[in-house]
């Protein structure tokens, strides 16, 4: 087993292991002038470079500022066409929801990603998991959603199984709307045909619902979280986006391992995120992008939630191919620290996703780091339009 000691950090900065509550989110350890044993791809001591134990191979890291790798939660990372002209009717003044109920939107996403090839996704989703690697991401969750059929829906988990060769990806089946007739029997199928398959053949770790006024009511919701959860799947929720429905409730209550989005969240809904063992991701790209207000980042962590950010990387609310961004905009827009974005980002995205194997830099941890071009780590939230990420380890592994 290789083993190589990783030297020269002007600092190491972590949060503890493991999901991250409330005032907890903002202790971080920060050792100077650190060291960094990796052996078979996993932490096996980390501490003051001179107390480090002898290896095989050292690694200088030249006085860069060490953090874990990103963890980006909530990605729609496939798709085909574009929503440019979505983007022009909207800086106008159309909403979102009307481009939505009008037939564009979402629905128009659809349409061109149910015309082309799994070969053709892969193609046009490699350079954007390029992107969210180099921004810092060093695991990447990517979901279904913008197939018209169940065919369609398959060739977006195929690809991103074919991507999976490439990057650290974790897949979702995402519900995303309803058809415009027949939603009943929409619903039925996917419970009893759709979620069977794919639980089958292995292509989705969670499912995902988009619950809102324009997409599944909290009773299709519901219907299909338990038909996931019977099929062995973990449970994901896209919820209070534009209204809040009782999606976030059900989901708190149900053990779903996340709720997203969150900018209609009121009082009720952070309580039921904070008495939960429930992520409350909240995805401030969304907020840039459409102009809409912010999740209440703030209020959850200060109520004793766990918050985790992610880009929402998509074609029509977020076109944010940088998770060091989503984490530098929680900053910005949804008022968390410094330090409770660096935990949102890394061990509290990584328990949004089920894998508490990662995002902390300890011993028994995924060798998943970031070296920054800086020596100090606040670079990583204060840095904007440039990337401050100067290398990304996956594995040990230089990516
Ligand atoms: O997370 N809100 C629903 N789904 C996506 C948007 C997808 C799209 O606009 O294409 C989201 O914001
Ligand atoms: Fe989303």
């Amino acid at each position: 087993m290789s083993e190589v000691l990783f030297t020269n950090m002007a600092q190491l900065v972590t949060p503890g292991a493991g999901l991250q509550r409330g005032a907890a989110m903002r202790e971080l350890t920060v050792i100077p002038d650190a060291a960094l044993l990796v052996s078979g791809g996993v932490i096996r001591w980390v501490g003051e470079r001179a107390q480090a134990p002898s290896a095989a191979r050292e690694h200088d890291l030249g006085g860069a500022a060490v953090v874990p790798g990103l963890v980006d939660p909530h990605t729609h990372a496939v798709w085909a066409g574009d929503r440019l002209a979505d983007f022009e009717a909207r800086v106008q003044g159309v909403p979102y929801e009307d481009i939505l109920a009008r037939g564009g939107g979402i629905r128009s996403s659809m349409r061109a990603t149910g015309a082309v090839s799994v070969e053709e996704l892969v193609r046009l989703a490699r350079p954007r998991l390029q992107a969210l690697q180099a921004s810092g991401a060093t695991t990447i969750e990517v979901k279904s959603g913008y197939g018209l059929d169940f065919a369609a829906e398959r060739r977006m988990l195929e690809a991103i199984r074919i991507l999976q060769a490439e990057f650290p990806l974790v897949p979702t089946l995402l519900i995303h709307v309803p058809p415009t007739e027949g939603r009943a029997e929409y619903v039925q199928a996917v419970c009893e045909d759709l979620i069977p398959e794919v639980a089958q053949a292995g292509l989705a770790a969670a499912v995902d619902v988009f619950c809102e006024k324009e997409a599944f009511t909290v009773e299709e919701t519901r219907a299909i979280l338990q038909a996931a959860r019977a099929y062995g799947l973990q449970l994901k929720l896209h919820a209070d986006q534009f209204h809040a429905i009782g999606g976030t409730e059900l989901a708190c209550g149900l053990g779903a391992l996340s709720v997203d989005h969150l900018e209609a969240s009121g009082p009720a809904q952070i309580a039921a995120l904070a008495g939960s063992e429930t992520v409350a991701t909240i995805l401030p790209g969304v907020t840039l992008h459409l102009g809409l207000p912010a999740a209440p980042g703030r209020a959850l962590i200060d109520a004793g939630a766990a918050v985790a950010v992610g880009t929402d990387l998509n074609p029509g609310s977020s076109p944010v191919f940088s998770t060091g961004l989503a984490l530098a905009l929680a900053v910005r827009l949804c008022r968390l620290t410094p330090a409770e974005a660096l935990t949102a980002a890394t061990v509290n995205a990584a328990a949004a996703l089920g894998l508490p194997d990662r995002g902390a830099l300890a011993v028994g941890q995924r060798a998943d780091f970031l070296a920054l071009h800086s020596r100090d780590w606040r670079d990583l939230p204060y840095t904007l339009g440039t990337s401050p990420v100067r290398d990304v380890w996956v594995g040990g592994v230089c990516a």
